[in-house]
């Protein structure tokens, strides 16, 4: 008996509907592509360990540069946020989707809330419509530009907890930017996530009785500068695309899964890809995470950096626009700006 808002109470609601529910898509999936385990397996799957770039390692700041070559996802580990914070954040994520939909309904996204705000995803399958997903999405820096109105003051810890773990990410972001902007040679990389901007989107994935044809969340790059997810519970969903095949991504207790955005890519001049990623449902396990995502500070210029020492002249193969312009232009192109 999960507590989940019953496709009735959905198709009920017609008025308010339109606001929250996002699409009304069945998309393929392709199975055969999927490998399961194995190849994401702890042995290939890069981990680095945060306390070794805090003390600026060389080598594993050479570690990181391959991870991010060659997988663009890596897992973090020793990254130092207390365990406290993350078990407040897990309980009040899963508290806050437990709440009655009409609850939640107060934070839904409109046109006035821009990016943010709650939404629920949902697909019809042989005239039947189910909920695949839901999303919460806050701007939670700079702490001066959040709008507190989207923010759930139901559980009553959910400000608090929200405001410690994305203040203990933007920390481990910092440094892991600051190792990026290194292994690059790009000094201006690090100087435009100085004071970066940070948002989260807090995912529900209600266990569903089509997962086989159904995603939670349709595949997409990110198109900020970092990632950082933290799998709630121990449920396997997350899958990420290399050489044409979607690997899973399970969750490891105590790690942060790490991922490089669209604005690496292009500050990088291509040389950090960002992979497309997607979310698969389960039949019967529900499934929750978050996402924590960095990008640079208001004022900066989304483009190729040149090197600091250059070694060839080499093409820039993105141009270069304002960060306001940059997000303009993705999002009309993005999915509704869904896929932040
Ligand atoms: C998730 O793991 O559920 C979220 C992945 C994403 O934000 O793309
Ligand atoms: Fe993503």
């Amino acid at each position: 008996s999960l507590p989940v808002p019953s496709v009735q109470s959905i198709a009920d609601d017609s008025k308010n509907c339109s606001e929250i529910l996002e699409k009304y898509v069945i998309p393929e999936i392709n199975d055969s592509l999927v490998l399961n385990g194995a190849a994401a397996g702890p042995g290939d799957f890069p981990i680095i360990d945060f306390s070794r770039l805090c003390k600026q390692s060389e080598e594993e700041i050479a570690k990181l540069s391959l991870a991010c070559e060659d997988w663009s996802y890596f897992m973090l580990i020793n990254h130092g946020v207390p365990d406290e914070v993350i078990e407040n954040t897990k309980v009040a994520i899963i508290e806050f989707f437990r709440l009655p939909l009409e609850e939640k309904k107060v934070y839904a996204r409109r046109p006035d809330t821009g990016f943010e705000g709650y939404t629920q995803t949902c697909v019809i399958s042989e005239e039947q419509e189910v909920v695949s997903g839901e999303g919460h999405i806050l701007y939670t820096r700079t702490v001066a530009g959040r709008n507190m109105k989207l923010w759930p003051q139901n559980p009553p810890t959910f400000r608090d907890a929200m405001d410690q773990y994305t203040k203990e990410i933007q920390r481990v972001a910092n440094i892991v930017l600051e190792s990026i902007g290194k292994s690059l040679k790009l000094d201006k990389l690090i100087d435009n996530f100085k004071d970066c901007q940070q948002s989260i989107r807090i995912n529900y994935y209600p266990p569903c009785p089509h997962a086989s044809n159904v995603l939670g969340l349709n595949p997409h790059t990110d198109t900020v500068g970092l990632t950082v997810v933290l799998q709630v519970n121990e449920v396997d969903g997350l899958q990420f695309k290399k050489n044409g095949v979607w690997l899973p991504i399970s969750p490891v207790p105590g790690a942060l899964i790490v991922n490089s955005g669209d604005i690496i890519e292009i500050m990088s001049n291509g040389k950090y890809k960002s992979l497309e990623h997607r979310a698969v449902v389960n039949s019967e396990q529900e499934r929750f995470s978050i996402a924590t995502f960095h990008s640079p500070r208001a004022d900066a210029q989304i483009g190729p950096l040149p090197a600091e020492t250059p070694t060839k002249s080499e093409p820039f193969c993105y141009k270069t626009v304002s960060i306001e312009d940059y997000f303009r232009m993705v999002f009309a192109h993005k999915d509704d700006g869904k896929n932040i």
